[in-house]
């Protein structure tokens, strides 16, 4: 069994470099990326991507439920991610593979072409002057543009209702994007940590979901 003490980055911070371990992708923060592809999964299967992953619950179950498919989890506080990591050895989800990563960093230099990316409770960032780092964002969209094909879908989900109203108008304002739905009920879509926590807590979750053109 895996514990927390196999994961360890095989380098200090000065030596830091982009390194593929056992299911584990590391990409350091604050290095001079260059495009480079790396060998994540030994088959060809179909490649599902999700980001903002935290503890890995949504992605696990839909890894679990879908082993003809490839999934990555993208997280980028390495915490998370090697939790995530545990669950794919401890429920050995080898189609299970965690990138911790930035996501559009990942995105634009790492990523494999994908069929479908879900983005589920992305911090929302509630302060205008620091909506800036809100993970969906033109930069961002181009970025998944570039790893989906047409048809590829991509389906964001938040609690936060000034936040789904941005997804919306980021997506609607590009032509390389078309809305398929916009609802605040998605039943059997799959549960997470703060899927949970805010359905507790009484708030509406908004699901928007969107065709590469
Ligand atoms: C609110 S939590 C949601 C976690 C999980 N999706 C859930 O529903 O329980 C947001 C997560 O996204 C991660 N995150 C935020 N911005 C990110 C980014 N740009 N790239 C990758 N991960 C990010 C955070 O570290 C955090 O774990």
């Amino acid at each position: 069994m895996k514990t927390a003490k196999d994961l360890i980055i095989p380098f200090a911070w000065k030596d830091r470099h982009p390194i593929l371990l056992d299911r584990f992708f590391y990409v350091p923060g604050k290095y001079e990326y260059v495009k480079k592809s790396f060998p994540f999964f030994e088959n060809n299967q179909p490649v599902f991507i999700e980001y903002c992953s935290g503890n890995g619950q949504w992605i696990g179950e839909r890894a679990k439920r879908n082993p003809q498919f490839n999934w990555i989890a993208v997280e980028k506080k390495f915490d998370r991610a090697r939790t995530i990591w545990l669950k794919s050895h401890r429920e050995n989800l080898p189609n299970l593979f965690v990138a911790c990563s930035e996501g559009l960093i990942f995105t634009r230099y790492y990523a494999p072409k994908a069929e479908e990316i879900f983005v589920n409770f992305p911090d929302p960032w509630p302060k205008l002057r620091h909506a800036k780092h809100r993970i969906i964002r033109p930069e961002f969209l181009s970025e998944i543009y570039n790893i989906l094909k047409p048809g590829g879908k991509a389906t964001c989900v938040t609690d936060d209702a000034k936040y789904a109203e941005q997804m919306a108008k980021v997506f609607n304002q590009s032509p390389d994007w078309k809305m398929l739905f916009n609802m605040t009920d998605l039943p059997d879509y799959g549960r997470s940590f703060f899927n949970d926590l805010w359905i507790s807590a009484g708030r509406t979750i908004h699901y928007l979901s969107f065709e590469r053109l």
